[in-house]
C-alpha cells in the first residue's frame, strides 16, 4: 500500500471511518491531520459499534500505530474520555497512539465561546456548529494566543493557562455569560496534563521515519471537501482544511510524499447543521433516505439533511483534492428507490454553472438541473463481487464514474467491515 489520503468529498459523513477501517489493514500508521472533537467516525466489526471523534479509526487493529497530527485540535478532556472508553473495550492505546506537541488544544472557554456565538451570531446567521469549539480553537491559533499540546509539559502551563482564562472571561462577559473559575480550571488541566504527558510527542519525525521505512500511512480525513474552509460553502463550513493538502500542512508530510488520494462519497448527499444545499429533498424522499440511512449525527444526534446525489459537488471535489479513486458508500439505502436522480449542473438567473459557485447567496438560488436513472429495487447487501451487483446498480455506478472523471475502487453496501467491494484488489475497478 501506498501512503493514502483519504477525504470526505460532500459535507461529512461520507463513511471515512468504515473505510479507514477496511484500509488500515494494509497501512503501519494511521494519521488524524485537521478537525477535532467535532468529527465522529462510524466503525462496525461484527456486533461491536465505535464512534471514534479524535482518536484515528487505525486504532481498532491491533499493532497499527495512530498519529492526532499537529493540525489537530484536542478537547485533551474529550480525548482522556475516549480514550478510557476503548481502553475499556480491550483496546490498548499506551505505545500506539500519539499526540502531536504542535496539536493546538481546546479549552472550556472555546466552548462557551462557541455556544455564545451560535446564540447571538454576529453576522446573524447560525451555523449550526458542534459546539465543541472547534472555530474558536483554530481564532486563536491563527490569531497566535493558542495553547499547544506541547504547552503542557511546560514548567509555566498553569501561568499561561491562567492569562488565557482571564483573557477569555472578559469575552464571555460581553456574551453576559458567567466567567469560568480560573483556579478550578487550572487545576482540572493539571491533571489532565499529568494524564496526558504519556501521548505526547515530536510526530513529525515518526511520520518521516515511517516514510523512510517504506511504512505505508494512512491519513484520515474529518469533515468533508464542501465543509473546507477555503473551498466549502463559506461561511457554513468547519475551521479546518478538510480537503487533502490539510494532510501535509497537518502532519508535516510533504506533497510528493502522498501517492494516492481517494475520495469517499455517498451515493447521495447529506449535510447537518446549516447552509446550501442544492439537492436538498424536503420531501417524503428526503425522509426516506434519512430513515433506511440512518441519517442522525455520530456527534451530535442531530438529523442530517439528505438529497440526491450531486455531480457539481462531486467533481470539484475530484478536482480540489486531486482524486485518484473513489469509495462510493451506503449503495444499500438506495436499494429501494424507483427512480435516482443526480444532479449534473445547476442553474441560477438565466445561467449553468457547471462548478461551484463561491457566493452563498448564489448557491442558495441555485436550481438543481437533475439527470434520472432507475433503481435496482433489490438488495445490494448481498453482493460481494462487482458482478453480482444488478445491472441498473452498475449503470449508476458507471456513470457516476463517468461523470466524475474518476474511477471507483471500492463500493460499500452495509456498515460493516465485511460489506465492502475491493474492486481495487480484484481487478475489477468500475472505470470512467
Ligand atoms: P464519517 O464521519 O465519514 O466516518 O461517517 P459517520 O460514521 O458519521 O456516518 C456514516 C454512517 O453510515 C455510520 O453510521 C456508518 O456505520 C454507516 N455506514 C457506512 N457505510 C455504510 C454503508 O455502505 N451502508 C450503510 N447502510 N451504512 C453505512
Ligand atoms: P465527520 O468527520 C458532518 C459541520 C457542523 C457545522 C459545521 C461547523 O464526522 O464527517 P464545527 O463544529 O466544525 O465548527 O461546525 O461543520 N460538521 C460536520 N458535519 N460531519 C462532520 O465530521 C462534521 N464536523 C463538523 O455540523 O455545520
Ligand atoms: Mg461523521
Amino acid at each position: 500500500m501506498a501512503n493514502t489520503v483519504l477525504v470526505g468529498a460532500q459535507w461529512g459523513d461520507e463513511g471515512k471511518g468504515k473505510i479507514i477501517d477496511v484500509l488500515a489493514e494494509e497501512a503501519d500508521w494511521v494519521v488524524r491531520y485537521q478537525g477535532g472533537n467535532n468529527a465522529g467516525h462510524t466503525v462496525e466489526i461484527g456486533a461491536d459499534r465505535y464512534v471514534l471523534h479524535l482518536i484515528p479509526s487505525g486504532i481498532l487493529h491491533d499493532g497499527k500505530r495512530c498519529i492526532i497530527g499537529n493540525g489537530v485540535v484536542v478537547d485533551p478532556v474529550a480525548l482522556l474520555e475516549e480514550i478510557d472508553g476503548i481502553e475499556q473495550r480491550g483496546i490498548r492505546t499506551g505505545g500506539r497512539l500519539f499526540v502531536s506537541d504542535r496539536a493546538h488544544l481546546v479549552f472550556p472557554y472555546h466552548k462557551r465561546i462557541d455556544e455564545y456565538r451560535e446564540q447571538k451570531p454576529a453576522t446573524g446567521a447560525k451555523i449550526g456548529t458542534t459546539k465543541r469549539g472547534i472555530g474558536p480553537t483554530y481564532g486563536d491559533k491563527a490569531a497566535r494566543v493558542g495553547l499547544r499540546a506541547g504547552d503542557l509539559l511546560e514548567p509555566h502551563f498553569a501561568d499561561m493557562l491562567r492569562q488565557r482564562i482571564e483573557t477569555n472571561n472578559k469575552i464571555i462577559a460581553t456574551f453576559g455569560g458567567p466567567p469560568l473559575d480560573v483556579e478550578q480550571t487550572v487545576e482540572t488541566y493539571r491533571a489532565v496534563a499529568a494524564r496526558l504527558t504519556p501521548y505526547v510527542a515530536d510526530t513529525i519525525p515518526m511520520v518521516h521515519q515511517a516514510i523512510s521505512r517504506k511504512e505505508p500511512i494512512l491519513f484520515e480525513g474529518a469533515q468533508g471537501t464542501l465543509l473546507d474552509i477555503d473551498y466549502g460553502t463559506y461561511p457554513f463550513v468547519t475551521s479546518s482544511n478538510a480537503t487533502s493538502g490539510g494532510a501535509c500542512t497537518g502532519s508535516g508530510v510533504p506533497p510528493h510524499r502522498v501517492d494516492r488520494v481517494i475520495g469517499v462519497i455517498k451515493a447521495y448527499s447529506t449535510r447537518v447543521g446549516e447552509g446550501p444545499f442544492p439537492t436538498e429533498l424536503k420531501d417524503e424522499m428526503g425522509e426516506r433516505l434519512r430513515k433506511i440511512g440512518n441519517e442522525f449525527g455520530a456527534t451530535t444526534g442531530r438529523p442530517r439533511r439528505c438529497g440526491w446525489f450531486d455531480l457539481v459537488v462531486a467533481r470539484y471535489s475530484a478536482m480540489v483534492n486531486g482524486i485518484d479513486d473513489w469509495a462510493v458508500t451506503k449503495l444499500d439505502v438506495l436499494d429501494d428507490v424507483d427512480e435516482i436522480k443526480v444532479c449534473v449542473a445547476y442553474e441560477f438567473d438565466g445561467r449553468r454553472y457547471e462548478t461551484l459557485p463561491a457566493s452563498v447567496r448564489v448557491l442558495e438560488g441555485c436550481r438543481p438541473v437533475y439527470e434520472s436513472f432507475s433503481g435496482w429495487r433489490c438488495s445490494t447487501k448481498e453482493a460481494r463481487a462487482r458482478d453480482e451487483l444488478p445491472a441498473a446498480c452498475r449503470e449508476y455506478l458507471a456513470a457516476l464514474a463517468r461523470l466524475t472523471g474518476a474511477p471507483i475502487s471500492i463500493l460499500s453496501n452495509g456498515p460493516r467491515r465485511e460489506n465492502t467491494l475491493r474492486l481495487d484488489r480484484a481487478g475489477s475497478m468500475i472505470a470512467p
